[in-house]
Formats: C-alpha cells, structure tokens, sequence
C-alpha cells in the first residue's frame, strides 16, 4: 500500500483541480431505491444448500492430498532429513523437502509493488534454513489425506539449534522505526507535546499492551492446484486474486497470464486469507509429481503458516485545559514485526486524525522478532490503537470529573489535526448523541462500582470506533450489456461473505436503470478484468468507481450505436441519463429508447464495455474516515470476576449505507470480532521456545454464541459527496472502539482499569 499511496500523492500534486473524483457529488449518493435496501444475499441460498464450492471442494481427476510437517525449532538449520519410512508408507505420491524441491524465486513480499502478495520475502522450502518455529519442512502428497498426515509423520528431522529472539522484552530493547507506516511518516510532531503535557492542568501518561491474534476464519486455508504445461490453475481462498496470481508467477518465473486464480467463495478473511507458503508448496509439489494437488491446512497448520495480529506496547499521554480542550496528545510505542515483511501494525493512525490538541506527537517503531510474518487482521492497528487511545480518553475524563462524550465534543477538530486538510464528511459528534439517547447513557453513573444486582457490577462505557476510507487504484470493470435486456458486470473482486455480489448488483442495476434481477455481477477469477484487493475495507468503492467508470463508456457506445435514427440522435453523453432499461435526456420523459432497441436496431446481440477506475485522488484531497460511537455495558460478578457484556450499541457514520441487510452483518461482525479482542483472544507465544501454544479454537478463544449479547446498530446513512455513491467501507470500523468500550465499562462497574487485553477475571480479581 505503501507504494501506491506514494504514486497516488505525486499524481495529486500534479492533478488540475477538475480531475478530482468527488468533485462532482455521484448523483447516485441521494437516490432512493435499490440503493440502501435491505436486499439478501445472492450467495444465501447457495450456501445453505452446500451448492457453493469453496477451494478445498473442487474435484479434479488424479488429484493427490498434501500434509505439511512444521519445524520445531525458531531458528537454526536442519541438519539431516530421512524420508525413507514415508516414501515407503502406503498410498504416497511424493515427498518434498527442500532437498528435492523446484528451485523458486523467493515471492515479492506485500507492499514492495503493486500485485505484490507474498508473506515475506523469505525464499520457501529452498534450503536448510529455519527462520521460524511452524516454518514448513516437507510436503507430503498421498492418495488420501489420511494416508498423506500420516506419511507425513514418519519423517525424520534433526536440527542445529541457533539463539532466537523470542522475548518481547529483548526485541523492543533494539527497536527500530521504519522508513514508513504504509506510506505515512512513522512520526509527526506538532509543537513539543513532552514539553506542554508536563505543565497541562489534567494529564495521564499511561501504557497499554496487546496480544496476538488469529483472524480464524471459519473456512480452513485451502487450494486445489492443477498444471497444464506451464500454466497454472489454482481454486484458492483469497482475498486477492490478482495480487497472488501475479506472485505465484514470479515465483515460478511465468507471466502472470500463466496464473489462472479462481476463488468464488471465501468462507471468512479478515486479513488472513492471501498468499502463504501452502498455495506455493501445493503448486511446487503438483508440478514435481505431476498430478492436480489439493492443501488444506489443519487448524494448527493455520497457526504455523498463517501469521495474525502481532503484540503492541503502547503509551498515550494526554494533557488537558481547564476548559477541557486538549493541551498535548501522545500516542506511540513498539508493535513486534520481523525483518522479512512490513506490516508494522499502524496503531498510531486513529490519533493522527480524531482530536484536536494544541501539540501533537505519534509515532510507532518495530521490534524485530523471530517468529511468522505477522499481518493484516480486521482493523488492523486501529482495533488495538482505539484500545489504548480510547482509554487514556476514558481515564482524563475521569480526572477531569466530565461525562467522556463531552470530552469527545471538546476535542471535536475543525480539520484533521496532523494533515490540516478538511475532512470529507465527518458527523462523530452526531454519531455519539444518536448512540447515547439510543442506549440510555443518561443512566450511567460515573462513579464506579455503584450499580450492584445481587453478585453482579454492572457498568456501562463508550469509546470512538474509526476506520480510514480507502479506495485502491487499478480496478476495472466490464459491462456486458445482452440483447434480452439484461447487463453482467464483470470484475476480479473477492466475495468473502460481506455481500460484494449482491451489494454491486443493486448498484450496477441503479446505475444502468435496470431492475435488479436483471443484473449479475461476476468476480472471483483472474480472467475477468483486474480487481483490487478486499482489504482496508476499500472494496465496495473501488469496484464502484469501476462501475461508474465502465457506465460512462457504456453511454458513449450505446449513444454511437442508437445513431441519427434514435430519439436520442444528437445527444451528448452528459445530457442522458439512465432509466427504465435503457437512456433518456435528462427531464425530458418523450426521449428515450430501451438498451434493447438499440441493440436490435444495429443488430448486435451484445455491447461489451470495459474501463478502469480514475486514480483515487479523493484519498489526497480529503481526509476521509468512517467513525463511530461503541457503547457497552457490561456485567461483572464481584465473587468470581467473570465478565459478561449484557448489551452492546454501535452507532454508526460511514456515509452513505448501500444494503442496510449486508451492512448490519459487517457491523455486527465487528462488534463481536471486538468483544473477542477485548474479552479472550490471546495467541500465546512461548517466548522460551517462540511456538504458538493454543493452535486450536478448543484453547484459543474466540467469542460464541453464549458469549454475545443483543447487539443493536444504528448510522447517519448521511453520504460523503467525495467517494462513490456517498459510502465509506464499513468492513472493519466495527472492531475498533470494542476494546475500549469493554474495558471503559469494566472500569465503571468494578473500579479496576485493565490496561493489557485481553480482559480476563484474573486480571480483575
Ligand atoms: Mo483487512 S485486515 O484489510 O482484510
């Protein structure tokens, strides 16, 4: 990302004012209709009746099974192999060590070019390296799985040991600050906030720590690969079809048309779902023992291969007025990385945009650790970020004796602090005063631990959720326009369970004028025009901008072809609109004439039309976020600790609302994500041995159902005039704010601040 924010802000400084998307409001942001409904899901029906096929499904001839043997040490080398018992065991295909496998080029790691997906820019299965302790060591390929997991276990290992860092500790004692945090300086100071905060009226200085994390997705990372020659088909679970097809190519030095990647359904994402060693390992094996080779990873497989959220230490100092505006406000610390990737985990972003202070300092370093590439994971840096600074704010409005949305309305900047740019839509305030009256926090008592049922505390809190709006450049869409009447929209975007399909299906029917069963929209497949990533919550406005691209060049063609005969001859693109299945001038109903006409008069069966997104300028212009106002309350039993959050209100400000369905699903699923951050997820690294000890969801605590509350979501559905049809993503903001909402209402109910997640009775007892 970091490549293309730097490419996209050259671009706006050279960009005349009137290339600016946005500049002109999408007509469509205000239209009622399909826009907004509560439309089901396309992909519904087909998953509940098992008929969509997900990657681990698909049944090709010949087809072997693969089994991974995972290293048991950090950091060393392996010194001898012996594979004889499993090369004899039953029903066995191949065994793969880096002794025989293909020779291949290391992937381009994520962010070091555009499509670039790997994990890290470690070389995989190439030589007697260990860089991490669940770094796979062979591959296995049987007729069965069975047969494959348990050849896998007859292979021998022996290992030479080297000294691995392994302590937090230790590595943050040697940290270092990257050249950038996704493009962004990794610090900015305004004025000299040490200097001010130690001669502020009210002031807290106070560190925070977070764990690890697992995005566990339901659906287990799988991919069923086949070769035809030197091409390559994989049926893979991605989040990122073009991005790991174009690396599996320079892997194994093809051009990316080499690589067909299909990947219609994903059973959950959340950041995890990219290019791993296992699809390289799978196509490796596939190619060396030539037959089709479906992987699919265990659980514990997903937790050696497949790296989360890493560990955080985080300080926030903030210094306030008398009149409780804020004097200074700090926000920095270490997140762990390694020096193989570059996902520093952006925990200082929230701070650089949601408060006004007279001085501002933020700024992150890394701690180099040996241990799996850590990445991605729903709102990163912002989940954990929104914990820290959301609690700090929930401490100073304690000191300062005023109700913390108060606070928050004191603070209210008139444009984002560190940028100095306008915002582009930004109604936080509003969010907090539609969620307060929503939730009742009239109610709430700011002294602690004054409400009691029988053995039960009971206390409610709140805090800021927000999340950047990103739309990412290189998208394009085709419209196929058919002579029944129908249009199918074709873009290599990613289906995850958010509801892409259905969602742009009611845009592009909007957009064209069409009702929506007249409309399909097809993704998920390097062979349709390229797509952008699902991540940063950007896809819906990066798709959308395609359409809106794609629309336009489809208007000037059907204008080409209805020629001089039509109602509409002499018309200019700008002077048509879409409606009723075909185009008409503007505010005059008499000139009109259906796509169907138009197609029959010039005898085509079919008008392809395909173009690609402008720049993504808006980003530079404005300062664009989605926020919200998280409130929880929470139960607390002072006998034994155990904590039950009894009910949860997100409110919500991310413009414009496309399917109020599909949307609530996104935030809700936040919310929960949120209250498994705040409440029991912790991926434990032994730091004496750096292996992942909980691989499995029987010790690694994900919430369920008896876990979640009634969760009610509310939003301002008020559209930003500068993204496409007025939304802002909404796939992550749910998760940030949770931690610290929890946390804030755990402190109203018991008096105690817990300043490590997650939040368990131990810590309270
Ligand atoms: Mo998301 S963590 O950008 O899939």
């Amino acid at each position: 990302m970091s490549l293309i924010l730097k490419a996209m802000k050259t671009a706006v400084r050279l960009a005349p004012e009137s290339w600016l998307p946005g500049g002109t409001p999408d007509p469509l942001m205000n239209k009622h209709g399909l826009i907004g409904r509560p439309v089901s899901r396309i992909d519904g029906p087909l998953k509940v009746a098992g008929a969509a096929r997900f990657a681990a499904e698909v049944m090709l001839d010949g087809i072997v099974y693969a089994a991974l043997r995972y290293s048991t040490i950090t950091r060393g080398r392996i010194t001898m192999v012996d594979t004889a018992a499993a090369e004899a065991a039953p029903g066995v295909a191949l065994v793969m060590t880096y002794r025989n496998a293909p020779r291949m080029k290391p992937p381009p790691v994520m962010m070091s070019a555009p499509k670039a997906a790997g994990p890290s820019d470690l070389p995989v299965m190439q030589d007697a390296e260990i860089h991490w302790n669940g770094q796979p060591v062979a591959l296995v390929l049987a007729e069965t799985q069975e047969q494959a997991d348990h050849a896998a276990s007859l292979i021998c290992f022996t290992y030479d040991s080297e000294p691995a860092i392994t302590s937090f500790a230790l590595a943050k004692a040697k940290a270092r600050t990257p050249e950038n945090i996704l493009g962004e300086p990794a610090s900015i100071e305004i004025g000299d906030a040490e200097a001010v905060l130690k001669d502020a009226a009210f002031k807290i200085d106070l560190t925070y720590r977070t764990p690890r994390h697992n995005h566990n997705a339901i659906e287990l990372h799988a991919a069923t690969v086949a070769w035809d020659g030197d091409n390559l088909t994989v049926h893979d679970a991605t989040q990122g079809v073009n991005g790991t097809a174009w690396t599996l190519a320079q892997v194994f030095g093809l051009k990316e048309e080499q690589v067909r990647l299909l990947s219609p359904y994903v059973g959950g994402g959340f950041g995890g779902k990219g290019l791993w060693d296992h699809q390289i390992l799978a196509a490796a094996g596939s190619r060396l023992c030539g037959r089709p080779v479906r992987i699919m990873l265990s659980r514990e497989g997903v937790y050696r291969v497949v790296g989360g959220r890493t560990t955080t230490e985080q300080r926030v100092a903030l210094g306030a007025k008398p009149d409780g505006t804020l004097a200074a406000l700090i926000h920095t610390g270490v997140a762990a990385m390694t020096t193989h990737n570059a996902c520093p985990e952006q925990f200082t972003f929230p701070a650089r945009h949601l408060y006004a202070a007279d001085a501002i300092k933020v700024g992150q370093q890394v701690a180099d650790m040996d241990m799996l590439s850590n990445t991605f994971m729903r709102g990163p840096g912002e989940s954990i970020g929104t914990y820290a600074l959301e609690c700090a704010f929930d401490e100073l409005a304690e000191a300062m004796q005023l109700d913390p949305i108060e606070l928050r309305r004191r603070v209210e900047p008139e444009k984002d602090p560190t940028s100095g740019i306008a915002f582009s839509s930004r109604h936080l305030v509003e969010a907090y005063r539609r969620g307060a009256e929503r939730f009742g926090w009239d109610r709430r008592d700011p002294t602690p631990r004054s409400r009691r049922e029988g053995d039960w505390l009971i206390g409610m809190g709140c805090a800021t959720a927000t999340y950047p709006y990103y739309r990412m450049p290189g998208g394009a869409a085709r419209i196929r326009l058919t002579v029944d009447g129908r249009a199918i929209v074709q873009m290599a975007s990613h289906e995850m369970g958010m509801g892409t399909a259905t969602v742009q299906a009611q845009h592009a029917a909007e957009r064209l004028g069409l009702e929506y069963d007249k409309v399909s929209f097809e993704y998920g497949d390097t062979s349709l025009p390229s797509g952008t990533l699902a991540g940063g919550s950007s896809q819906t406005a990066s798709i959308g901008a395609a359409i809106i691209a794609a629309s336009e060049a489809l208007t000037k063609e059907l204008l080409k072809l209805a020629g001089n005969d039509s109602p509409l001859g002499g018309l200019k693109p700008d002077e048509v609109e879409a409606r009723n299945g075909g185009l008409g001038k503007l505010e005059e109903p008499e000139r009109y004439e259906s796509y169907v006409s138009i197609l029959k008069r010039a005898q085509r069966h079919e008008l392809a039309c395909e173009a690609e997104a402008p720049l993504p300028l808006e980003m530079m212009k404005y300062s664009m976020h989605s926020y919200g106002a998280q409130f929880c309350e929470v139960r607390v039993n002072a006998v034994t600790g155990e904590i039950r959050v009894s009910r949860f209100l997100g409110s919500f400000d991310c413009g414009r609302i496309l399917n109020a369905k599909t949307a609530t699903s996104q935030f809700k699923g936040g919310i929960i994500m949120g209250l498994g951050l705040a409440l029991s997820e912790q991926a434990l690294f032994d730091e004496r041995s750096g292996r992942i000890i909980n691989p499995s969801l029987a010790e690694y605590h994900v919430p369920v159902h008896l876990d979640v509350p009634s969760v009610e979501v509310i939003w301002t559905d008020i559209p930003d005039p500068h993204s496409p049809l007025g939304a802002r993503g909404i796939g992550e903001i749910g998760i940030t704010g949770v931690g610290a909402a929890v946390a804030n209402a755990v402190y109203n109910a018991t008096g105690k601040r817990i300043r490590e997640l997650p939040i368990t009775l131990d810590k309270l007892m």
